[in-house]
This record gives structure tokens, sequence and C-alpha cells, in this order.
């Protein structure tokens, strides 16, 4: 069965991970959640522990139990590690090589391919540096997906919206069996 990893940000959207975890279990995949600290300050771990049936990764210090040193297992064995909703400031980490957390640490040893779901503030989203950090994912084989347009949560209307948690789910399926619809070179 194939492996997933997904980071959690600290973005509003962050609620709708929630679904996506719970889908792709019920789909039968192995998912093992990281979140930022900042997600912890929307959704509690034990939410993505219960929809995912694994212990959350919250912290490059915690106590080791079954992984020597996780943030090297856990992307070694990912057959996709997706990012939703991923921040301006997780872009901006990846982008400049910061590794300061479990996910960012984590994300730059995957090999395997990565999905960024970004979701943020229509201005920060139009912010020329996100964009050109966006770009430079896209340019280094990211799977970086389009956010969608609407009114977001702090009221403002236009783009950096989540794309529906159901199209990033498939997404991530896809990729995942391969479909070469999405297959980067
Ligand atoms: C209510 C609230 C909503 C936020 N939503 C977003 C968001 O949707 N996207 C984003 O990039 N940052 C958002 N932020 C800012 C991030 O939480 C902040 O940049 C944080 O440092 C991100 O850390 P992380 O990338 O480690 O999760 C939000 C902050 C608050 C207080």
């Amino acid at each position: 069965m194939k492996n997933i990893v997904i980071g959690v940000c600290g973005g509003i959207a962050c609620y709708k991970t929630v679904e996506i975890v719970n889908q792709l279990k019920k789909d039968g995949y192995t998912v093992n959640v990281i979140m930022t600290k900042a997600a912890q300050e929307f959704v509690k771990p034990l939410t993505f522990q219960v929809m995912s049936g694994n212990t959350v990764v919250t912290d490059m210090f915690d106590p080791i139990d079954h992984w020597d040193t996780k943030h090297i297992d856990l992307a070694k064995n990912a057959d996709v590690f997706a990012i939703v909703p991923a921040t301006a400031n997780i872009i901006g980490k990846i982008t400049s090589g910061i590794a300061d957390d479990m996910l960012s640490t984590t994300v730059m040893v995957a090999k395997c391919p990565i999905v960024i779901a970004p979701a943020m503030n229509t201005a920060m989203y139009e912010n020329p540096f996100v964009q050109e950090n966006l770009k430079k994912l896209n340019d280094k084989g990211y799977h970086v997906l389009e956010t969608q347009e609407g009114l977001l949560a702090c009221g403002d209307e236009g783009k950096g919206k989540l794309l529906p948690w159901e199209t990033i789910t498939q997404y991530i399926k896809d990729v995942a069996e391969k479909n070469s619809k999405y297959l980067k070179s």
C-alpha cells in the first residue's frame, strides 16, 4: 500500500486537510501527518491522529518511538508528500533551503513527488516574492496546484483560496498511482 505524507501548515484552510486525510485513509493509503506549530493553533493533532490512524508528528525533538530518525524515515518511505495548505511561509522556506522545523526538514529530505497546495489571502498570494517562489518550485518539478478565486475567510475576494479538498485528494491519488497525466520529469 502506498505511503502518503501530509504536511499541514498554519492557515485557516487546514480544517479541510482533515477531510483529505480521512478520504485517503478510507481509500486504503497509509497516511502520516506532520503539523507545524502554527497549524496546531487551528486544528489539534488528535483530529489528524484519529483520521490517519497514526501518531501525528509535531516536533523535531519528540522522544523517538518507532522511527529511528523520523524526518528521514518519513521522507524515505513516502510515495507522495503533499503540503496542504501550504502557507507563504513554508513556500518561502522550501525555496530558501530552510529546515527549522519538522515539516521543512522532512520535505527537504523527500525525493518522492511533492505536491504543494497553496492557500492564503489574495494579497499574500499575489505578492511578487510568493509568486516567484511558486514558480521556482514549479520549475524544480514540484506539483504546485492552483488556487481558486472566491470569498476568503478573511473577507477578501480573489485568488488564494484552497482548491476543493476533493480535487486535491484526487490529485494526490493520481500522483501516487503514477497517473501519467500528472507526472513531471
Ligand atoms: C487567523 C489566521 C489565518 C492565517 N491564514 C493563513 C493562510 O491562509 N495562509 C498563510 O500563508 N498564512 C496564514 N496565516 C499566517 C501563518 O499562520 C503564519 O505565517 C505562520 O508563521 C505560518 O507558519 P507555518 O508555515 O510554519 O505553518 C494565518 C494566520 C492567522 C492568525
